[in-house]
């Protein structure tokens, strides 16, 4: 056993406290659905110039559990237009993504709408990277008309949504005319 004197194990404790607060939650799970297709095109932008629907700016970092960056993780994004429907045919609003050398990524889309089976607007994600356990998740926005403005006591009207931290703040800028949606959603993945 070594023995450290007082002031290297102070430092020690110190250096773990650090460590400890770098920790983090991996993402929670939440369930892959009917409509994931394989081969989404490497695309940051889900929404042409024309389509309608109020934009949206998705953006995040992935980390690992202990709070270290990944890097070249691969995230799969898809979702609805802004009326509900997938696109079964084509690869509209699906995208494949890339974390960057900061472990960060970004996507232009617009707010997902409803649709009959799901009571909540959501983007399903799909992430892998070497080393690290895939997640399958889906983002919601605290936004939804489904919430009534309180996601903490309302989040489960959506029987899919188990929990509350994938309903993520929505920052609004512009005017009525112009309104453009920001949303951050963070990535923990577990390692193997
Ligand atoms: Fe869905």
């Amino acid at each position: 056993m070594t023995t450290l004197c007082s002031s290297s194990a102070t430092e020690l404790i110190a250096a773990w406290e650090e460590r400890e607060k770098l920790v983090r939650k991996p993402t929670p799970w939440n369930e892959l659905g009917p409509f994931y297709k394989k081969r989404a095109p490497q695309t940051a932008s889900l929404q042409a110039s024309e389509d309608p629907g109020m934009p949206l700016s998705v953006s995040g970092q992935v980390f690992d559990v202990r709070g270290e960056i990944v890097p070249g993780a691969r995230i799969e994004v898809w979702q609805t237009d802004h009326l509900g429907h997938y696109d079964l045919d084509g690869y509209r609003y699906r995208a494949t993504l890339m974390s960057d050398a900061r472990g960060k990524y970004f996507f232009d889309s617009v707010i997902p709408g409803h649709y009959p089976d799901r009571v909540c607007q959501h983007i399903h994600y799909l992430v892998s990277a070497n080393g690290h356990k895939p997640i399958t998740t889906q983002l919601y926005f605290a936004t939804d008309l489904v919430f009534e403005g309180d996601p903490d006591r309302n989040y489960n009207r959506d029987p899919v949504l188990l929990s509350r931290e994938l309903v993520r703040p929505v920052v609004l800028r512009g005017d009525p005319k112009n309104v453009f949606a920001d949303v951050n959603f963070e990535l923990v993945m577990e390692r193997l």
